[in-house]
């Protein structure tokens, strides 16, 4: 039985900060984000707007190319900007989907790699339970301290991905080269609200990994690096990915996997999803029946080289120019909307839109409300 991605959908912030004017704020070379780095942009999101609301925004898309929504069973929220140490943020968005109430619901955390341990999860469900569907969901805001090197790599988006038999985007295929390590390079303490990280470490340990991964992955599968058509890597930043790209596959271009990262920032848990989706959108050459290697890396740290066959219906469920679309569309705003949108403050006067239906309200005696579009309602 096939088993893989039926559908696949993300949402971001209808707000981006240009790093151009990070930089001059910052009194840095524009180079070294647009060059050093592979960033010109990213989103920021105003306080009305957290992991759920984007969250419910990529499943309504993702979800509007499935028939029988009452076929998923399991709902998985992966995700490491969680703001609830006990109650599942999927639990929210399952809510706002009206989705049928015998469904398993819960947040899975790993940094960057959860939504990968959740499609491996999803598969094996999904095999002894064939008529089932899984909604895999990744949703993360990416929040660095003022004044860090992390700071231009900052960035969010959701990522949601139906899981199912006979797949029509892609088949998972059963080979993982897998490496996993504890080492400090990148982690946020309970009580922080910034990630602390090592940077050079961590972009150490993530080519390390990489390496032993898809030697292993070579090893399981049989197959030569020849045999892999087309190549998606995490994106903390799109300089990461080329590094990374070039160490396994020397000039082959990955350049249409990276077109969204490097206007969306680092999206974490979403990241690696939302290289396929740049992919898949940006290729124009037929894609049905290639082989896509995928390198997912979580900081901490646990990494996998896994990969996927494109199904041969994968055109029709695209949503290219509406992905397109969104991008373009969100509003520039001033470095002084950045700093007030850092703290979870919005500019005096001003209505900010949301990316979907569902917005935060507000906190009130410590439970999260959330209003749904008049429009929607
Ligand atoms: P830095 O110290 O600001 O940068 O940190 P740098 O001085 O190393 O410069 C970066 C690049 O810009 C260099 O190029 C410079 O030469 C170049 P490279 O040697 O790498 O090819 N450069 C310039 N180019 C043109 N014009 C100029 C100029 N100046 C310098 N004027 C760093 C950069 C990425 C380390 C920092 O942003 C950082 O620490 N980021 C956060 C951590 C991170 O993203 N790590 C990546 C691997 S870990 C991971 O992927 C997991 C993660 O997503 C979290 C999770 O799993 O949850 C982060």
């Amino acid at each position: 039985m096939k088993i893989g991605i039926d559908s696949i959908a993300f949402s971001t912030s209808k707000y981006v900060l240009k790093l151009s004017t990070l930089a001059a704020e910052r009194g840095v070379d524009y180079a070294k984000y647009c060059v050093g780095i592979g960033q010109t942009e990213m989103s920021v999101f105003p306080p009305n707007e957290d992991i759920v609301t984007i969250a419910v925004d990529a499943a309504e898309k993702s979800l509007s190319k499935i028939d029988d929504r009452n076929s998923i069973d399991m709902v998985i929220f992966a995700t490491e900007s969680s703001f609830d140490l006990s109650k599942a943020a999927g639990i929210y968005v399952h809510h706002f989907l009206g989705l049928s109430d015998n469904c398993r619901i819960f947040d899975l955390k790993q940094a960057c790699y959860s939504v990968t341990a959740a499609l491996q999860l999803a598969k094996t469900y999904i095999a002894g339970n064939p008529n089932s569907k899984v909604l895999v969901i990744g949703s993360d805001i990416v929040k660095y301290s003022k004044n860090t090197s992390g700071e231009p790599t900052q960035g969010g988006a959701a990522v949601a991905i139906v899981v199912s038999k006979n797949p029509r985007i892609a088949e998972f295929e059963p080979y993982s080269g897998i490496y996993s390590t504890d080492i400090m390079d990148f982690w946020r303490p309970t009580y922080a609200t910034e990630a602390i990280f090592d940077g050079k470490l961590s972009a150490h340990n993530y080519l390390k990994s990489m390496d032993i991964c898809f030697n292993r992955y070579l090893q399981m599968s049989k197959l030569t690096i020849d045999n892999i058509d087309y190549a998606c890597f995490h994106s903390p930043f799109c300089k990461m990915a080329r590094k990374a790209n070039k160490q396994l596959f020397g000039e082959k271009s990955i350049d249409n996997s990276l077109i969204y990262n490097a206007i969306i920032g680092n999206s974490c848990s979403a990241s690696l999803y939302i290289c396929l989706i740049s992919l898949l959108d940006n290729t124009a050459e037929d894609m049905s029946g290639k082989r896509i290697g995928m390198f997912s890396y979580g900081s901490g740290s646990v990494a996998e080289y896994f990969s996927l066959i494109v199904a041969d219906e994968y055109k029709s469920m695209l949503m290219s120019q509406a992905n397109k679309n969104m991008l373009s569309n969100r509003a520039e705003i001033s470095f002084e909307e950045y700093e007030l949108f850092r703290n979870n403050k919005a500019l005096q006067g001003k209505c900010y839109e949301n990316a979907g239906k569902v917005s935060l309200a507000g906190i009130k005696e410590d439970r999260r409300e959330y209003a749904i579009k008049e429009t929607e309602l």
